[in-house]
């Protein structure tokens, strides 16, 4: 939410800045803006996209060797040209960018305007940039002292990025609940909300702990201190991203690119984690806790959005596999009511961005019952990733597309051998069933792939389905998950209205919906509720409703039935989820293609949500 890139160096920073907020940029986008010091303070901000700020800042590079860019996710005050950042304080003296939200905001910006501050924004990011002045003028003290005193007195989350007109030669950079990155390069540094920006320049980075600031020297120096002004040291980490890794490789959108890459990360996924053939499972990450985790009496799965979906089905893998009890929650309910979490229990909580902001403070809530905290993330070195106790990494590589495709298939790939390791441990499972199953995951990819190849016919279906202003998801058991995630799939990048249900679910309401308008997505693939499956797609029928239905090759009873038939290749019915999402991804991409929506970045939403 809101990405912050910095440089200082002995390159022009106005380039690096602009490169660097367009790849942060599904982190938000109502609007861009960058600062340069150059003897004076010019800051250029635009309302709406990066190019639109590159548009507009084409003749204005002024050679700057320090900088500072922000795209914006609005929090406080619509997306205009005033609100985005960067912001300047009252005197024009210092500049600001900023990821989070100042919650007291209201009364420190009541008490600067008491002081004759006047504010040009409807932003928070104004109220902080003010109140280091204020510091700074009422304790005659250095900027880096003013930036610490103010942030102690500041409720809220925020990755800052601060500069001053009068130091052309320092950077002052802190955070709290909001990432942060310090690239480490050859006479310069970059700061970033994630590696993106800085990959092409360094692989050496630090990432900031929460309640940390760096005070950045032109001249190679940098100190790290707490806000409690004790000087940190933190070890340099060598970033494993590669540069390809975050560009579209030929692809028209990140979201397909992510999509098509699926067998490939899957494969990464389970790559040294498992042996079919030699029937054993190791999740690294978990060794030191594995008595802890093989001896839980229940799991707790807490995410958001999707995540939350592959959280919901993990409680069908771990409980049909491995026969313990599993809730699942949404993080944001989790972590304000009063839930009861036992000793025994384990927390697993899922994070493609190891960001959001509800599954960290779920997360925390739940360490202060002492519950021990299974983190699955794909950013390496991601706050959650961080503050988990025990953990896996889903190895899906930097996932761009705001619509999360890849990412969702991984932590599958990483729940599915989870409830397979506790199976295996508790003797749940048969030697000969946990081989076949793992065989069958090994094979995924290469199913995968086949499914791929229905790209066409896909594209041709959501030609005829665009303009639909409804669309029904339904599933059972392990699919029903998976409607769940078409439905999101759909909604967040088409602007179709969409629900999930399971597929019985359906008599109790949104039966009334049905009519001959009404696309029905059926994932009609488990064995074992087949002919449950084909009642309710009867049902359907009966009310005239258009039947889209996945199947598994050869399927002839479904085609009878349906008005269109999508036939992916048969695996192990807890695997079959890996293979049905992928042509739900493929239809919404289509259809959201052919409606005109920006699929890599859809209205409203932001790739990171770190704010709750
Ligand atoms: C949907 C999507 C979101 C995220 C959710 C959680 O496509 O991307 O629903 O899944 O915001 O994000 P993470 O997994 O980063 O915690």
């Amino acid at each position: 939410m809101c990405g912050i890139v910095a440089y200082i160096g002995k390159k022009e920073a106005f380039p690096i800045l602009i490169k660097g907020l367009k790849r942060l940029e599904y982190r938000g986008y109502d609007s861009a803006g960058i600062a340069l010091l150059n003897g004076q303070l010019h800051v250029y901000k635009k309302a709406g996209k990066v190019s639109d700020l590159e548009e507009y800042t084409k003749d204005k590079s002024i050679g700057a060797t320090i900088g500072m860019g922000h795209t914006r996710w609005a929090t406080h005050g619509v997306p205009n040209d005033c609100n985005a950042h960067p912001h300047l304080s009252h005197s024009e003296s210092i500049a600001i960018i900023h990821n989070g939200i100042i919650e007291n905001y209201a009364s420190l910006k009541e008490e600067l305007q008491k002081r004759g501050y006047v504010f040009h924004s409807d932003t928070d990011t104004e109220v902080l940039a003010n109140l280091i002045e204020e510091v700074k003028k009422q304790e005659k003290c250095a900027l880096e002292d003013a930036v610490r005193i103010a942030l102690n007195e500041v409720v809220g989350a925020y990755a800052i990025v601060v500069m001053e007109k009068n130091d052309p030669d320092t950077l002052i950079a802190a955070r709290k609940g909001s990432p942060m990155v310090l690239g480490i390069g050859e006479e310069e540094f970059f700061i970033a909300s994630d590696a993106s920006p800085i990959i092409e320049y360094t692989k050496n980075v630090i990432y900031l702990d929460d309640k940390e600031y760096a005070v950045i020297k032109r001249d190679g120096h940098y100190t790290i201190k707490t806000l409690g002004n004790i000087e940190k040291s933190h070890a340099i980490q060598k970033l494993e991203m590669s540069l390809e890794a975050i560009e579209k490789g030929g692809f028209e959108h990140f979201m397909l690119k992510e999509i098509y890459e699926q067998p490939k990360v899957i494969e990464d996924s389970f790559r040294g984690r498992m042996s079919a053939t030699d029937g054993w499972i190791k999740l690294g990450g978990v060794s030191e806790f594995s008595t802890k985790i093989d001896k839980a009496e229940r799991f707790i799965i807490t995410a958001c959005g999707t995540s939350y979906h592959s959280g919901l089905l993990a409680e069908y893998l771990i409980e049909e596999l491995a026969r313990v009890p599993v809730e699942v929650e949404y993080a944001s309910e989790f972590r304000y009511r009063n839930p009861i979490i036992n000793e025994t229990d384990v927390v697993i909580a899922i994070s493609q961005s190891g960001e959001t902001a509800d599954t960290l403070a779920a997360i925390e809530m739940a360490k202060e019952r002492q519950a021990l905290i299974y983190g699955i993330c794909n950013v390496i070195g991601s706050s959650i990733a961080r503050v988990s106790h025990a953990g896996s990494y889903t190895h899906a590589g930097p996932e761009i597309g705001v619509a999360s495709t890849k990412a969702f298939s991984t932590q599958v790939s990483i729940l599915t051998l989870l409830a397979l390791q506790i199976a295996q441990s508790k003797g749940t499972i048969s030697t000969s069933k946990l081989r076949q199953i793992l065989y069958e995951l090994e094979h995924i990819p290469e199913k995968i792939e086949e499914t791929l190849q229905l790209d066409g016919q896909i594209r041709e279906l959501a030609a005829i389905y665009k303009d639909a202003t409804n669309f029904l998801y339904l599933g059972r058991g392990v699919n029903f998950p998976v409607a769940l995630e078409g439905a999101l799939k759909l909604k967040e990048i088409s602007y179709i209205h969409a629900e999930g249900y399971p597929a019985a679910e359906m008599k109790h309401g949104p039966i009334a919906l049905i009519d001959e308008e009404m696309p029905v997505v059926f994932l009609a693939t488990n064995q074992s509720a087949y002919e449950k499956i084909v009642s309710n797609i009867q049902e359907v029928k009966a009310r005239k409703g258009k039947i889209i239905a996945i199947v598994n090759k050869g399927d002839t009873q479904i085609r009878n039935l349906a008005d269109h038939v999508i036939e992916v290749p048969e695996t192990e019915e807890v695997l079959s989820p890996l293979v049905t999402v992928v042509p739900l991804q493929l239809l919404a991409y289509h259809i959201a293609i052919l409606r005109g929506c920006n699929v890599d970045q859809p209205r409203n939403l932001a790739k990171s949500v770190t704010v709750e």
